[in-house]
């Protein structure tokens, strides 16, 4: 299967956001294998938006374990309730972090991350099972259109497993 991504010359995120969605439909119709969704997912979202770092932790046991991921390399393993990642998990709950210096217990992967999102992705019980992890370079980058486009974006991948 073949599923061009196109190179976008707006800088509306909406406009980003509404373009990204089909072709993550695209990407993980009938792909029934989690980490092969999460990989072309995660390098899709990548290519679309350009953040530093986007990428997926998996629930293994009683912690997150690094998944697919596009950029720099990043921790592997995360304790439920710490970071944003754990936090993220434990109160399974969208969270927007507009600066990640005044995020208690924020977990630095890499000194260019300034601001971050993390959303919870369900398995077939509902349980948290996968976060989508996404940093930008940016101070306060992520608004509620990137929460709305973000959430859609992780619905579509459920459930995963
Ligand atoms: N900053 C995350 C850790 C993962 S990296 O950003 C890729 C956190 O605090 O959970």
């Amino acid at each position: 299967m073949e599923t061009p991504l196109s190179v976008h010359t707006t800088t509306d995120r909406a406009a980003l956001h509404a373009a990204l969605l089909p072709q993550v439909r695209a990407l993980i119709d009938g792909e029934a294998d989690a980490i092969a969704a999460m990989a072309n997912v995660a390098a899709a979202v990548h290519t679309t938006f350009q953040w530093h770092w986007v990428g997926f932790y998996r629930v293994v046991g009683n912690e997150l374990v690094l998944g697919p991921f596009q950029g720099p390399v990043a921790c592997t393993r995360i304790a439920l309730g710490k970071g944003v990642c754990g936090t993220a998990w434990k109160e399974d709950r969208v969270l927007v972090v507009p600066d990640v210096d005044l995020f208690p217990g924020h977990i630095a992967c890499s000194a260019l991350s300034r601001s971050e999102i993390v959303v919870p992705i369900h398995d077939r019980q509902g349980r948290v099972c996968a976060v989508l992890d996404i940093d930008s370079s940016a101070l306060d980058d992520f608004s509620a259109v990137d929460v709305e486009g973000l959430t859609v974006l992780c619905q579509l991948m459920e459930p995963l497993s």
